[in-house]
């Protein structure tokens, strides 16, 4: 049996998998979690699926190593590419797909639905599929924004900044002219720059963020698991990424609006098992 006092892992390739911390710290304030931010490998997303597979299998066997209760994809790319071999893990495994699939069924309302997300992501054709399984007549259109990953990582993320606008304004321009009503950000990394994306968009289209949905579907899973952390403790915060601390804090303040609430720690992520439930 699993100890529901453990901490929830996260992981993501980078920064990215923050936008669900932070939501996951409002609807789970209770829960401590250790996070890990692949920094010295990402971007993950213009990479083959097998190395995905691999990258990820060794940030949950690093997450699983730390003792966690669930394992969190905080990562559209992972989520998309390395399903079948993280449904292995031996705790529970949620995705960034399927709680944000449906609230972006919910909220369109002329069924036209756009998704953006690393290429791996929109190769994949993971949240297309969720979407036309709940509602088959939903026309989706989809396009690959890697770019919008360097420039979060790097820090490219004010309002204003007219870099990431000019890269919006050319990768969004498909999109516009499908006449989507909500817009899916299919990538983790994203809702960083959302302020970007919706100057970009207009206010009218509603736009998804997958770390916000997944953060409540967490809550959902561990409920129905019996692995909510009833406990008194106060919830502790740990991350983890495999390159340089300094700079992962500097941006995550930035856009936690705030100091980072825990230890950051360098780790060698190379040195983890290359599969789940596997000896090599
Ligand atoms: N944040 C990730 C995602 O959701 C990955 C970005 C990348 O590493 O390319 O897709």
């Amino acid at each position: 049996m699993i100890n529901s006092n453990l901490p929830i892992g996260v992981f993501d390739s980078g920064l990215g998998g923050l936008t669900a911390v932070k939501e996951l710290k409002k609807v789970l304030p209770n829960e401590s979690i250790v996070y890990f931010g692949d920094t010295g490998r990402v971007p993950y997303g213009t990479r083959s699926k097998s190395t995905i597979i691999r990258y990820a299998s060794q940030d949950a066997n690093f997450l699983l190593e730390k003792g966690v209760k669930a394992i969190v994809a905080a990562c559209g790319t992972v989520s998309s590419s390395a399903k079948e071999e993280l449904k292995k893990l031996p705790v529970p495994y949620i995705d960034v797909i399927t709680a944000t699939a449906l609230a972006a069924v919910n909220a369109t309302q002329n069924k036209k639905i756009g998704v953006i997300g690393t290429g791996a992501t929109v190769k994949s054709g993971s949240f297309s599929k969720a979407i036309n399984a709940i509602d088959s007549e939903i026309e989706v259109t989809a396009t690959a924004c890697p770019l919008f990953v360097s420039l979060v990582e790097n820090g490219f993320i004010e309002e204003d900044n007219e870099v990431t606008l000019l890269v919006a304004k050319k990768y969004l321009k498909d999109i516009i002219e499908a006449d989507v009503d909500t817009l899916i950000l299919g990538c983790t990394h994203f809702p960083i720059i959302a302020p970007v994306i919706r100057k970009v968009m207009g206010e009218k289209v509603k736009l998804i963020d997958s770390g916000k949905e997944t953060a409540r579907y967490v809550k959902e899973i561990l409920s129905a698991e019996a692995l909510l952390n009833n406990s008194e403790s106060t919830a502790i915060y740990n991350y983890f990424v495999s390159d340089d601390t300094e700079n992962f804090k500097n941006i995550a303040e930035i856009f936690l609006q705030g100091d980072i609430d825990g230890e950051v720690e360098r780790i060698d992520i190379g040195k983890y098992k290359r599969n789940i439930g596997d000896e090599n």
